[in-house]
């Protein structure tokens, strides 16, 4: 069987990495190999959102990288669809597997269907219900036309039936991010702060902020167009986070390339820069990420993924979004996180409570650590 799995932008990384070791503990145990290509659309290039990824993780350089790069998200699909479609006709493979929500997933599931191979969506039935959503078109439409999803927990699976999607096609197979969380506890554990904060420091290594035994701070990330992108809703959040965060403990913020972006346009990098007690960090790899929210007090972040390692790790998340298509990352479902917007007065009431919050790790049926295993035989028994 010949398997083309994709990738394209950072948190699909994390994501393959265990469906990589899953074909290679396959076939180091079958006559009959799977051949395995993966393919990097190329959306995420830099070293900090790309490369690091794939040498912390242990996964192999992409076979193909179709180098797509950034744009519009009309740009992203149609480059990745024209160079993919060259890739398939080629290589002829029996699957295509896409991860998660980015605009790879959109572009190469309907490439493969239209190229008539058999596309199987990992991550599947995650529903926000918001069709602003970027990643939300894309994974209507991946779910839609995939023949295989295999779902992250039970209420993706409803969704999927509730879409009228026959029961043959959906397989509850557990939380792949969690594989990559579960290998890389301890390496992650064995990390210093410190270090962390001296390696990747923006404003200045302020290293003397961390204390040794770790206690009292705060980590920000922020990326969503809709929280970014407008000046009157980023700068609030900005506000907040120097005049009400910064005062009572230190805040680690690891800067997206598209915020930085912004908070440049908006004129509020420098003040962001000379706060003292807050340190802005490049983007982070998987495992200076994984040591921060093992010990932060509370995150702030409108990530998916971020919302998933909190619930595990226990760690209090405000996220700043008003819905989530990972409802049982909430609190109200057992998990860590609080959906709280962009307004500023929920912000606050919210992170009052959190701050109050024990750290209670909670782990969701089939977030086990073997979901990649449980993907690939769903694969390999599909009828
Ligand atoms: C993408 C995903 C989103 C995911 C996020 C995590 C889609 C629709 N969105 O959003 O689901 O949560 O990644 O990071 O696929 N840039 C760099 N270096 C890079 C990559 C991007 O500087 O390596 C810049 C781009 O030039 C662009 C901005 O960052 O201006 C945003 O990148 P883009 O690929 O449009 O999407 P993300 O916002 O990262």
């Amino acid at each position: 069987m010949r398997i083309i799995s994709v990738v394209g932008a950072r948190p699909n990384f994390m994501k393959i990495a265990p469906f990589i070791k899953a074909i290679n503990a396959y076939n180091t145990g079958h006559d009959q190999k799977i051949e395995h290509i993966l393919v990097h659309t190329g959306q995420h290039y830099d070293d900090r959102m790309s490369r690091a990824f794939f040498k912390q993780l242990g996964i192999p350089e992409a076979d193909i990288n179709l180098g797509v790069g950034s744009g519009s998200h009309a740009e992203q699909v149609g480059h990745t669809m024209i160079a993919f479609e060259k890739v398939l006709r080629e290589k002829k493979p029996d699957w295509v597997v896409v991860v998660g929500d980015v605009n790879a997933i959109l572009a190469c599931s309907v490439t493969a269907k239209k190229e008539h191979i058999m596309c199987c969506h990992i991550e599947a039935g995650l529903r926000s219900g918001d069709m602003s959503m970027p990643e939300e078109i894309n994974r209507l439409v991946a779910d839609r036309i995939s023949d295989l999803l295999l779902t992250p927990d039970r209420i993706s699976s409803e969704n999927l039936k509730k879409e009228g999607v026959p029961d043959n096609k959906i397989k509850f197979t557990g939380n792949i991010m969690i594989d990559t969380l579960e290998n890389n506890r301890n390496k992650a554990e064995k990390l210093d702060i410190k270090e962390i904060v001296k390696d990747n420091s923006v404003n200045g290594s302020r290293t003397h902020l961390i204390n040794s035994s770790y206690t009292d701070f705060a980590v920000v990330t922020l990326h969503r167009p809709s929280n970014v992108d407008i000046k009157d809703i980023l700068e609030p959040i900005v506000r907040f986070m120097i005049d009400e965060v910064c005062p009572a403990m230190p805040l680690i913020w690891t800067i997206h390339p598209r915020t930085r972006k912004m908070l440049e346009t908006f004129g509020l990098l420098n003040e962001v820069l000379s706060q003292k007690n807050l340190l802005l960090l490049e983007p982070l790899g998987y495992l200076e990420m994984l040591k921060l929210n093992m010990h932060a007090r509370i995150i702030l972040t409108d990530s998916g993924g971020l919302q998933e390692e909190c619930t595990v790790l226990g760690t209090p998340c405000l996220t700043l979004r008003w819905n989530t298509e990972r409802p049982i990352t909430l609190r109200e479902h057992g998990g860590a996180s609080v959906l709280v917007g962009n307004n500023i007065k929920l912000i606050r009431k919210e992170y009052h409570v959190a701050m109050n919050k024990l750290r209670n790790p909670v782990s969701p049926e089939l977030w086990d650590g073997h979901t990649a295993e449980r993907c690939l035989k769903a694969i390999l028994e599909f009828k």
